[in-house]
């Protein structure tokens, strides 16, 4: 029994080892169990298709090279603030990962396609970057804009392979800025051959069962339109943080340094900002003190870079505003 599971996948092994059971059994005058045997093994899949669980490893698709790209996590759990809601969303979303198999055999389906929502800045990126690192998978980002460039063209058979390699190989497959997917979708209008892509780009994400997950991000929410939400297993929302995730996250960012003030102070002023304009806040405060040569962050720091921030804000809005 011990060679034959040993031999799994290895058809030819498989087989040999089989058959040794089969006559060990018919030795024992064991007839019935025997023939038994000898049926399902010749009703089982011919020697020449393999069982989908063994498919060989396929490559990366290097044609696809293009417009997709592996990354190499470089942050951890330990680097993320994620509301209560979402650490439960994503502690639930591992334990089905894990015991998926078991899922699968009761006829239920795993959840594996998540689309994250939020306004910029507030951890979508990072969040799958360290989702990927803490379920141990790969980390491929699908840029979109190329994808779709390189879809108008000839090639769409190497969209075919992306798609068939996450199929098969556990890993996370990730559309950031889906709403390119989602605005080009709105505005193709009579662009037929777009539309096109567009569409057959979502059949595919629609009929698509990942080994792993596939998660789409995305700054727009209300905008999307229904189409595009029920094409997802769970929405997940990354919101501005709250007073309590800034005190979190500033506590953080200042976990190894020497602060000569408290932070709290200075809640309603961080109020508002998103997680990457708090970290920028931080981060120039506490190069202000090291070219200070100051060993701690002061206070004055601190507020600098806030007005400093606030400015940065003022301005950038104003250019966003409609001429
Ligand atoms: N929840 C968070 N916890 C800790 N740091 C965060 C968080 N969200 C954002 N940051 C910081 O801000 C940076 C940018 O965040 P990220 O790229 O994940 O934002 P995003 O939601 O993907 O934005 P966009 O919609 O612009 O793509 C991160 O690299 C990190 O330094
Ligand atoms: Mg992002």
């Amino acid at each position: 029994m011990k060679k034959l599971l040993a031999s799994y996948g290895r058809d030819e092994e498989f087989h040999a080892v089989a058959e040794q059971i089969i006559t060990e059994e018919e030795k024992k005058n064991n007839r019935v169990l025997a023939r038994s045997l000898r049926k399902s093994l010749s009703n089982g899949p011919s020697r020449r298709s393999r069982p989908k669980a063994l498919a060989p490893l396929l490559p990366f698709p290097e044609a696809a090279a293009d417009f997709i790209e592996r990354i190499e996590p470089v942050h951890g759990k330990q680097d993320i603030i994620l509301s209560f809601e979402n650490i439960r969303i994503f502690l639930g979303l591992m334990k089905e990962f894990d015991r998926a198999d078991e899922i699968r055999r009761h006829g239920l389906p795993v959840r594996s396609k998540l689309l994250f929502c939020g306004p910029p800045g507030c951890g979508k990126t990072l969040c799958a970057e360290i989702f990927a690192a803490e379920l141990g998978l790969p980390l491929y980002v699908v840029k979109l804009d190329q994808l779709i460039s390189s879809y108008l063209g000839e090639t769409a058979a190497n969209v075919r392979k992306i798609f068939e390699f996450a199929r098969t190989q556990p890993c996370v497959l990730f559309f950031d800025e889906f709403d390119a997917l989602a605005r080009t979708r709105d505005e193709s209008g009579e662009h037929h051959e777009l539309r096109r892509v567009v569409n057959s780009l979502l059949i595919f994400i629609d009929r698509m069962r990942p080994k792993g997950f596939l998660i789409a991000a995305t700054n727009l929410d209300q905008t999307l339109d229904s189409a595009i939400w029920r094409r997802f297993d769970e929405v997940v929302w990354f919101d501005k943080p709250d007073s309590r995730m800034i005190q979190r996250f500033v506590a953080m960012k200042f976990k190894n340094l020497s602060i000569d003030f408290d932070p709290k102070a200075h809640l309603s002023d961080l109020e508002g900002y998103a997680y990457a304009e708090l970290d920028r806040i931080c981060l120039q405060a506490t190069k202000s003190s090291i070219i200070a040569k100051r060993k701690r962050v002061s206070e004055g720091d601190f507020v600098d870079a806030i007005a400093d921030e606030r400015r940065r804000r003022r301005r950038t809005s104003r250019m966003n505003e409609p001429v």
